[in-house]
């Protein structure tokens, strides 16, 4: 059933909103104006229509945040109940202080002692078509012989754990292990390279790293054994490497370091007791891209993640037990670790767990894999939603997706034309659409529509309100609060329990990188607007972070991995639009001495940065120039590069770059203008596929 009472039709934004404006006027005989009193949580200027219960909930959660939350907090099973619900001293938030519970106990102990012990908790699809169905209780049995895997490995609470595993049970099934002893997990994308699995592990001294034998990637084997193997002869903490087996295929192997976990299953205990563990306890440590080159490890906290992600997934998705939840990012990322592990499992939902390609071995896959398994949630990105509008919509014809209730879209704005095709499309005009804004940072969702609260006009590109609990609000460059229609950036003025407590190893970047720009508040790095409706209208990073195909990728990061070719002297990296994917990588290089641009080098390059990065480093554009435009003090013109990148007119940037005149601004424009319509005839290297 639509959660929706009435269906939305394909309109524009502001028809949408007018219609049900309009409607709700009639029904209640209020203006918006006056409607609910919601002054004192809305900027000057903007207004909100009706919304009762949503309205409720907002402003007692920030009347009262310790009140609120505490009530949210008992829906979830604790030990011991918190002595204080918030300890604030900014930057540092201490969320159910004293208070005790365990995840692993929460996603799925409790579900094993309710009636949902034979209940599907996992619906895995490989690649390759073979499938496994996991119910509460396999899990149960699984996660509880990890753990013990783990413990007799001498693995114990506050230890870290590496895991490298493409998309298969185990991946859940570790994580949940590591939390059941109190092991710190952080879980690292498949598609990452040997170097950024070594920086990763040597950051948080991991003692033991998960692996499988390979994982399947469009009929092809990754071999990700032989990429952690060679990662792990730079980890020196590293004592054991557990070896998951998914190929067969054969791998190297280090007597005494690495063990099959099937030859320890057998004799591993089919209970280990859960680890009653303070709130505060970090449940995981995720590495995401910032401002410098190295990437920030963002340490979320065991009880705070989960009341708000509990809380969350019932307010935008109205999850229940009887849901089947696609969420098609990879666990790597903290989409999956939220979205298809820790909120869906704590509510008892079944969760699908696909290990391949979107479109193999045909387009139709993901729309088979719905009507296979009665998906009822679909939480995708904008990237995959437009690279199926561009197939068409014929094949589509061959699937019944009339199990869908709620869709959803995460991770880089959507643009209106994807998400009407979304709704019309795939939701068949039945089906909301929740447009969800967050960061590896912010642990959960925080803007978003909730129509487990209250059904909410939609308005394509906009993530709508704000969660209860979030303070959010759009400022100028020195805090002010800006009025509607005005872009700035995008805040939080109050802690949220689902916030990161601190960067791994680095509290001094935690505080600068999120709470010195703005006192008091956490600087999301985003750029936004907030309509005249209340609205919330994220429009991409302010910082200098991309976002190619909904992935988080630093400049910098970019810029320190190429630099480290043999031919190149210096690199600036910026990006452009790309149609499919939001953004694609561009460099221009330098050369040294002895080096000179040609097809060849551009393949060596593309090929190193994806060996050190892995391939979502690929760039789309290199060109090779005689030297970077900079300013007097020797900074680089970052605008004119993006500029010139991005097809734009010098126009636009005279006043943008600090410490240079216009007419230098301008000669650095039109210099790289040509050096970048000669490239534009050298075709042959870019953009290739990974
Ligand atoms: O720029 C915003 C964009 O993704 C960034 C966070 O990236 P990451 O930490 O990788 O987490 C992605 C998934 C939770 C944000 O700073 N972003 C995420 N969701 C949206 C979005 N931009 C616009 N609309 C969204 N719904």
């Amino acid at each position: 059933m639509c959660i929706y009472s009435e269906s939305i039709s394909v309109l524009t934004t502001y028809e949408i909103a007018n219609r049900i404006k309009l409607k709700m006027k009639k029904k209640r005989g209020v203006s918006n104006s006056k409607g609910i009193d919601s002054a004192s949580y809305l900027p000057t200027g903007v207004r909100l229509w009706p919304l009762k219960r949503y309205l409720e909930m907002y402003r007692s959660s920030l009347d009262d945040p310790e009140g609120f939350w505490s009530e949210e907090a008992q829906k979830l099973d604790w030990y011991k109940t918190w002595e204080r619900v918030l300890d604030w001293e900014p930057p540092y938030a201490r969320w159910f202080v004293g208070g005790r519970l365990n995840a692993s106990f929460l996603c799925v102990d409790r579900h094993v002692k309710m009636w949902r012990r034979s209940k599907v908790a996992v619906y895995w699809e490989g690649e390759t078509g073979e499938t496994r169905v996991l119910s509460y209780s396999t899990l149960f049995r699984d996660v509880n012989r990890f753990a013990s895997v783990l413990k007799k490995l001498g693995v114990g609470k506050g230890d870290r754990v590496a895991i490298y595993l493409p998309m298969i049970p185990e991946l859940p099934t570790s994580m949940l292990a590591c939390a059941r002893i109190g092991a710190v997990h952080t879980v690292i994308f498949s598609g990452f390279s040997a170097q950024a699995i070594a920086d990763r592990v040597n950051d948080i001294q991991a003692k033991v790293v998960v692996t499988a034998d390979g994982g399947y990637r469009r009929g092809k084997i990754i071999p990700l054994k032989q990429i952690a193997d060679e990662a792990v002869k730079l980890c020196p903490s590293v004592e054991k490497v557990i070896v998951v087996k998914r190929t067969g295929e054969a791998v190297p192997w280090t007597e005494g370091r690495d063990i099959w976990l099937s030859s320890m299953l057998d004799d591993a205990e089919l209970f280990v007791t859960p680890e009653p563990l303070e709130s505060t306890h970090p449940l995981y440590i995720l590495y995401t891209s910032g401002t410098t080159g190295k990437p920030k490890g963002i340490v979320h906290s065991t009880g705070g993640y989960l009341v708000f992600n509990h809380s969350a997934y019932q307010w935008v998705f109205n999850i229940k037990e009887e849901s089947v939840f696609w969420c098609t990012a990879d666990v790597g990322w903290v989409t999956g670790h939220s979205s298809i592990v820790y909120a869906p499992l704590s509510h008892g939902a079944a969760i699908i767990l696909y290990e391949g390609a979107p479109d193999y071995p045909t387009i139709g896959r993901w729309w088979d894999i719905i009507e296979k398994y009665g998906v009822t949630i679909f939480y995708t990105s904008p990237t995959a939603i437009r690279m199926f509008m561009r197939s068409g919509e014929e094949w589509l014809q061959k699937h019944d997706l009339s199990s869908l209730e709620l869709l959803g879209s995460v991770g880089e704005p959507i643009n209106p034309e994807a998400w009407q095709w979304f709704y019309k499309y795939i939701g068949k005009e039945r089906c909301p659409i929740v447009d969800t804004w967050w960061q590896t940072e912010t642990g959960g969702i925080m803007i978003s529509p909730t129509p487990g609260i209250e059904p909410i006009p939609l308005k394509p590109g906009s993530a709508t309100l704000p969660l209860p609990g979030v303070d959010a609000t759009v400022v100028d460059a020195d805090g002010k609060e800006l009025p509607p229609g005005k872009t700035g950036l995008l805040i939080i003025n109050k802690p949220w329990p689902g916030m990161l407590v601190n960067i791994y190893g680095d509290p001094e970047r935690y505080h600068e990188a999120y709470w010195s720009r703005f006192p008091g508040s956490y600087y999301t790095g985003d750029f936004a607007m907030r309509d005249e409706d209340g609205y919330f209208w994220v429009l991409g990073r302010a910082d200098e972070v991309l976002k190619v195909a909904g992935h988080r990728i630093g400049t910098a990061e970019l810029e320190d991995a190429a630099i480290s070719h043999p031919a190149i002297t210096e690199v600036a990296v910026t990006s452009k639009p790309d149609e499919i994917k939001g953004e694609a990588i561009v460099l221009f290089v330098t050369l040294k001495k002895g080096s000179s641009p040609s097809a060849t080098l551009r393949k060596e390059i593309i090929q190193h940065l994806r060996q050190v990065i892995g391939p979502i480093a690929t760039p789309d554009e290199i060109y090779f120039v005689e030297s970077m435009p900079k300013t007097r003090s020797g900074k680089i013109m970052r605008r004119v590069l993006k500029a010139v990148a991005s097809g734009q007119s010098p126009g636009d940037l005279t006043t943008l770059e600090d410490e240079a005149s216009v007419d230098e601004v301008k000669r650095a424009y039109a210099s790289l203008k040509r050096v970048s319509k000669e490239a534009e005839a050298d075709v042959e290297v870019r953009n290739p596929r990974s």
